[in-house]
């Protein structure tokens, strides 16, 4: 919901954003057809994700810009059909980052407490360079390579097995002793600076168009439907990591890639152990010195720990390993000048300050918005509007404001006053503090809740959305519709609409733009989402600080929504010393935030009527494990307590709940077990009196069989 800060400066801003909506539909146009149908991208998937959230916001803050020229009207862009697709046995996943020094000091800190090592316990951590590639899975079977994924959602890629084959650096055969049953080789494929350059040339020459990086062209020469083509594209690879595995051939991340390399597969030649977050920042800064003559574009450095037995107890934290870190390079940087800022409001009512610069390049892509974060950040920075402004991007996140480049000027220019009333509905906008700090929250917030339309048709937005309940044709613009014309006001109203409608005096095949054909296509698509997920159902009721992530786990945790209603609404009723409270704030994932956030909502009638009335509507099925390991312990209540000698209490935490069991906090009927280490106190006793198995940590190790 971006609107110009006042009045008067709306019809300029307006003009100027028609014309940047114009620009970007025919660019954005101009990428799908490279990418659909010539297969030959020329912008990363980043970049291009970024035309597109440019594009949706233009049309959040002008919906009358969401005409049926725009590509956000078109339902699902069609996946190249020409790949098909292959499940991955083990995810491929992220790695988290690391931009600074004492992210690396901190990353060895937390494996260090995580596996309880002391200062003086040696801790090996693997360094090598993060190639600027893309990321592929190679299975051998008896050795031999008989397909190639690449990472796509990293659930499920495409199957590109034909043209990898063309690629020379990769074996069709593993040669040497020791070759797995079945392996999954993970790494990277890449052009060289030679080799892209000498392509560009050869492209130039032949008439078509030169592509914008090495990434973009090996990307785009793997994605060939021709593996001719392919074959003609002189791709690399280095071989970094794996999947599944039938049997390793190492006990270490260095003995596995050196068996790699035994086996034919290319390796990085600068893959080096350290023992000290000390080594590792040499290391960093030796590779960043060479990063200009290595020959290949690099991103960064990849620290992993060396031993995989410690990868193993680590695990993995949402969709990064916790073993393993990216530490960047530098973001790269460009300065501008700041045209306005403008307010947007969020569904939680947040006042989010959004800069409008004049588009620069950074980093090979044209920025023209930047985030500022909130009000303290513009006085921080002292940002006025007409400053000249230095813009950073990192990796795929949203470009930054880094500071203001003083003139003359600047003093002159008026320092921004940031609202106090909601640009949307007027209501009052206020910073709440902190119950027990008193100081107050970095965001401003419209008051008004939903009775704010910003905040209720963003509510509306995001539960329709494609991660949450994912309805096939109700976008941003139909939301605004329904929602000006009365039609849809809460999640229900989606589901009565049809029947609504069919009594309407006035029905919606009846108004301009609404052909019989796709009412009843929308009808259909509200129709197929009556059964909804647990955790896309819990994401979609949009609860501040329930993103994607913490939905999984609540899911996760309580597997039915029934389950979840009842645990909260014990939290509301016994407020935040009551067991209730705590058994939430046990589970994985969750901390207090959370857990308050939840009983803010239970706790208000307003949200507990919305609930029940969509509850009449939609039917919400209980979570799904994917991972679903079948063990003693699965579906079990158990609850940790004492000092435990083997494990760290995060650790068996984690362990019981990658099993399917649920970690509780107190003791109960209801616990099945009680895992008592040294100095169990009261919750022992507790267990005894209540005739609660009592094991301890060996016996509870040797039943999920770790002993
Ligand atoms: S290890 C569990 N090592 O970076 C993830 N990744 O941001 C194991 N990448 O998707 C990945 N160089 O495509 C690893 N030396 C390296 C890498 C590397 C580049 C990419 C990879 C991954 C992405 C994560």
């Amino acid at each position: 919901m971006a609107k110009s800060k006042t009045p008067k400066s709306k019809p300029a801003a307006a003009d100027a954003e028609l014309r940047e909506w114009t620009r970007l539909v025919a660019e954005i146009a101009h990428h799908d057809t490279l990418y659909y149908q010539q297969d030959a991208p020329e912008i990363s998937d980043a970049a291009y994700d970024a035309l597109r959230k440019r594009l949706i916001e233009l049309e959040r803050a002008h919906p009358e810009f969401a005409t049926s020229a725009s590509p956000t009207q078109r339902v699902g862009a069609a996946p190249i059909a020409a790949f098909g697709k292959i499940r991955h046995d083990v995810a491929m996943l992220s790695l988290s980052n690391a931009f600074a020094d004492e992210d690396v000091v901190e990353f060895a800190e937390r494996v260090r407490r995580f596996l309880m090592l002391s200062q003086t316990d040696e801790l090996e951590i693997t360094a090598e360079p993060k190639i600027d590639g893309l990321s592929i899975s190679l299975r051998f079977e008896g050795g031999v390579l008989t397909q190639a994924a690449t990472r796509g959602d990293g659930a499920e890629g495409e199957n590109v097995t034909a043209n990898v084959k063309t690629i020379a650096e990769i074996p069709h055969r593993l040669k040497g002793g020791g070759v797995p049953e079945i392996i999954d080789v993970r790494g990277e494929i890449y052009l060289g600076h030679k080799d892209f350059a000498a392509l560009n040339a050869a492209q130039e020459s032949a008439g078509e168009k030169a592509f914008a990086n090495p990434r973009n062209a090996a990307a785009g020469s793997l994605r060939q439907l021709d593996p001719a083509i392919t074959a003609k594209r002189p791709l690399r690879f280095f071989a970094y990591a794996w999947g599944a595995a039938s049997n390793l051939p190492g006990e270490t991340q260095a003995d596995v890639v050196a068996a790699f390399a035994d086996w034919g597969l290319p390796v990085n030649p600068d893959m080096t152990i350290c023992t000290t977050p000390g080594a590792l920042l040499t290391y960093y800064r030796a590779i960043d010195a060479r990063r200009a003559t290595l020959g290949y574009d690099i991103d960064g450095v990849v620290y992993k720990v060396n031993r995989l037995d410690y990868q193993q107890r680590l695990g993995f934290v949402s969709r990064s390993p916790r073993w393993a870190i990216a530490h960047k390079f530098a973001a790269e940087q460009a300065t501008t000048i700041l045209r306005a800022i403008d307010i947007q409001v969020g569904r939680t009512g947040a006042l989010t300050p959004v800069a409008k610069l004049e588009p620069v390049t950074v980093g090979g892509v044209v920025v023209s918005n930047a985030t500022l974060h909130n009000e303290d950040e513009i006085k921080r920075k002292d940002i006025r509007v007409g400053d000249t402004v230095v813009v950073q991007r990192a990796g795929d996140v949203i470009p930054q404001i880094v500071r203001v480049v003083e003139d003359d000027e600047h003093a002159k220019r008026d320092a921004f006053q940031f609202p106090h009333e909601c640009p949307v509905c007027g209501s009052h906008a206020v910073r709440d503090s902190d119950e027990d700090t008193g100081e107050g929250d970095v965001v401003r917030r419209c008051t008004a809740g939903l009775i704010c339309p910003a905040q209720a048709k963003e509510r509306l937005k995001h539960f329709v959305s494609r991660n949450a309940v994912d309805i096939d044709g109700l976008g941003a613009e139909k939301i605004e519709f329904f929602f000006d014309t009365n039609r849809i006001k809460t999640p229900a109203d989606i589901y009565t609409l049809a029947d609504r409608d069919a009594r309407s005096t006035e029905p919606l095949s009846d108004l301009k733009g609404f052909g019989q054909k796709s009412v009843e296509k929308l009808f259909a698509a509200i129709d197929a989402r009556r059964k909804i997920p647990l955790e896309r159902f819990l994401f979609g009721l949009g609860i501040r600080h329930i993103g994607e992530t913490t939905a999984k786990d609540l899911a996760k945790a309580y597997g039915s929504l029934a389950a979840l209603r009842a645990a909260a609404s014990a939290a509301v009723a016994g407020g935040r010393d009551s067991d209730a409270y705590r058994d939430i704030d046990n589970i994985e994932g969750i901390g207090e935030t959370v857990v308050d956030a939840l009983i803010d909502f239970f706790g208000e009638p307003h949200n507990v009527e919305i609930l029940d009335a969509l509850l009449k509507e939609v039917e919400v099925t209980p979570f799904v494990r994917a991972d679903a390991v079948e063990s003693p312990v699965t579906g079990k209540t158990v609850v940790f307590t004492g000092t435990l000698m083997r494990v760290t209490r995060n650790e068996a935490k984690a362990q019981a709940e990658r099993l399917g069991a649920k970690v509780a906090g107190s003791v109960s009927a209801k616990t099945d077990y009680v895992i008592a280490g040294s100095d169990a106190g009261s919750k022992l006793n507790k267990a005894q009196a209540l005739g609660v198995t009592v094991l301890t940590e060996d016996e509870w190790l040797a039943m999920i069989g770790q002993a």
